[in-house]
């Protein structure tokens, strides 16, 4: 795995803006993964404020996220459609039919992760899958258990997940749902490469895990050793318990010492 290391968030998101800008550059038909959560806010920012400076070309890129809660929709300020909304979309001028979501409120569940799964095939599947990681080493909502799903599925989320997305909530973590949409691990593997960013000491743990650890279902991003072109982007309190190791250079000028 290609590890990067960042002084801090902020110089983790604005070298990722950096790479995902240049990235549709070079293929302005590029269709992109997408998550939410709070890890990606500054990179949205980052991107919102260089998208309106300068010239960046959203009107061929596609994009997919990651998961939605069951049960919310447009409309629905805890919904990840409203973040994507307030976050980027809103922001940038993308053709409203490239952009993916899932929809939490679908009358027909099953449904509507087979059409998710058709509609990335249609596009030519995912070129750069961006993800965050949470403490308990979730990648979108494929939790650790006894085993994982392959396809875009309804999950049951674990009260350790409701309670780090109380805050689209009111902080209350009883309304956040039990359940969301989330795409599976061959979803997210299939993509051409994938990058993941983790700041705060609250992941170092799940970072190390994945990094190092066994592959197994109980920690879902250590699949990603099996992965050939996955970067970790990391910031210092992230990156803390694998200190001692031999890190990939980072272009970032505020990298952390070795
Ligand atoms: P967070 O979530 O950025 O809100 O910590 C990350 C994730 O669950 O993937």
């Amino acid at each position: 795995m290609n590890i990067e290391r960042f002084e801090n968030e902020d110089a983790l998101a604005a070298a990722l803006a950096t790479r995902l800008i240049e990235a549709i550059s070079r293929n302005p038909r590029i269709v992109l993964g997408l998550p939410t959560g709070r890890t990606p806010v500054a990179l949205y920012r980052e991107i919102r404020s260089r998208s309106q400076r300068g010239h960046v070309d959203w009107s061929q890129v596609r994009t997919f996220n990651l998961d939605e809660f069951v049960g919310l929709g447009a409309g629905d300020s805890g919904s990840y459609r409203s973040y994507m909304q307030a976050e980027l979309f809103n922001h940038v001028r993308m053709t409203p039919e490239h952009i993916g979501l899932l929809d939490g409120r679908a009358p027909n569940l099953a449904a509507e992760c087979a059409r998710y799964e058709c509609a990335i095939e249609q596009a030519g599947g995912i070129d750069l899958q961006i993800l965050g990681i949470g403490a308990n080493g979730h990648i979108g909502f494929n939790e650790p258990g006894e085993s994982l799903q392959a396809e875009t599925h309804v999950a049951e989320l674990r009260a350790e997940t409701r309670r780090s997305n109380a805050g689209l909530f009111g902080g209350d973590s009883n309304r956040v749902p039990s359940h969301a949409l989330s795409m599976g691990m061959a979803t997210i593997l299939h993509a051409r490469e994938i990058v993941l960013m983790a700041t705060g000491e609250e992941k170092q743990a799940a970072v190390a895990g994945m990094v190092d650890g066994p592959i197994t279902t109980r920690l879902p991003a250590s699949f990603l050793q099996l992965y050939p072109r996955v970067t970790a982007m990391l910031d210092r309190g992230a990156a803390q318990r694998l200190a001692d190791r031999a890190f990939g250079v980072s272009a970032d000028a505020g990298q952390a010492p070795g």
